[in-house]
């Protein structure tokens, strides 16, 4: 009996790992066939046409959100030491209903719907609407950013980029298979979009628009301060057709 226990408690050496583990085969078998299933589109174009109009038409936002924020960021700077306006961003009010940024709405809207379509959905029943749509600078000295974070309630979210270059932040999309994220193993080259891939960047710069679906985890990294950073974000919504409430006169 004590002899049998401890033969079951002998130690496996290397070699009998090396023979029992998946990297002992000699060869790969065959090339599998592969096909790809539940992908996560994201769309981008340069449309600069609003650029100029809508930097003016987002101004007034801008100062109303910078002194919404003056007594915060002055309270921080009294009691923690003078920062300026570090580490904030500046969220304007709805953009919804203000003329100017009509044309925009309209972009976004016929493109959203064309994408839901693209993407597969049927959209006979329903209705794509805009429901949210705000413009927002990051700080003068910097440390600007986004925590990640989804859209809720919403279908297809965007970006458009009013002022932006290589100097500035950037948005970052991540996995959002929570299942998957939990196993990932190191990547062999990061610098490459490949199956092992958990985070993918964009860069930014104005008249650079993104469409994505509003289940897509986003973050915008740290912006150092050395330039403008400016951009409208959005949230579109299919809703039922039924559920829409007409007024007939
Ligand atoms: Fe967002």
């Amino acid at each position: 009996m004590k002899k049998k226990q401890k033969k079951a408690r002998k130690v496996k050496t290397q070699k009998e790992f090396d023979n029992i583990s998946c990297g002992s085969a000699k060869a790969f078998p065959k090339q599998l066939g592969r096909a790809d299933y539940f992908k996560c589109p994201v769309w981008s174009a340069d449309e600069p046409s609003f650029v100029d109009d809508l930097n003016k038409a987002s101004d007034k936002y801008i100062e109303a959100a910078k002194k919404t924020l003056k007594k915060d960021i002055d309270k921080r700077n009294k009691e923690f030491g003078d920062k300026k306006d570090m580490g904030h961003v500046f969220h304007s009010t709805t953009l919804m209903g203000d003329p100017n940024f009509l044309d925009l709405q309209n972009y976004i809207g016929a493109t959203s719907h064309n994408l839901l379509d693209e993407m597969g959905f049927d959209l006979t029943n329903h209705q794509v609407f805009i429901t949210e749509m705000w413009v927002q600078e990051f700080a003068k000295n910097g440390g600007g950013h986004h925590t990640l974070h989804t859209h809720w309630n919403g279908h297809i979210s965007g970006f458009y980029f009013l002022k932006a270059s290589e100097k500035t932040s950037r948005p970052i999309f991540e996995d959002p298979r929570a299942g998957n994220v939990m196993n990932l193993l190191p990547e062999k080259d990061r610098s490459k979009i490949t199956y092992a891939s958990s985070q993918i960047n964009y860069e930014a710069k104005p008249g650079r628009m993104i469409f994505f679906p509003s289940y897509m985890p986003h973050q915008y990294i740290v912006d150092m301060g050395y330039e403008p950073f400016r951009f409208i974000h959005w949230n579109c919504q299919a809703i039922p057709k039924g559920a829409v409430q007409w007024n007939q006169k």
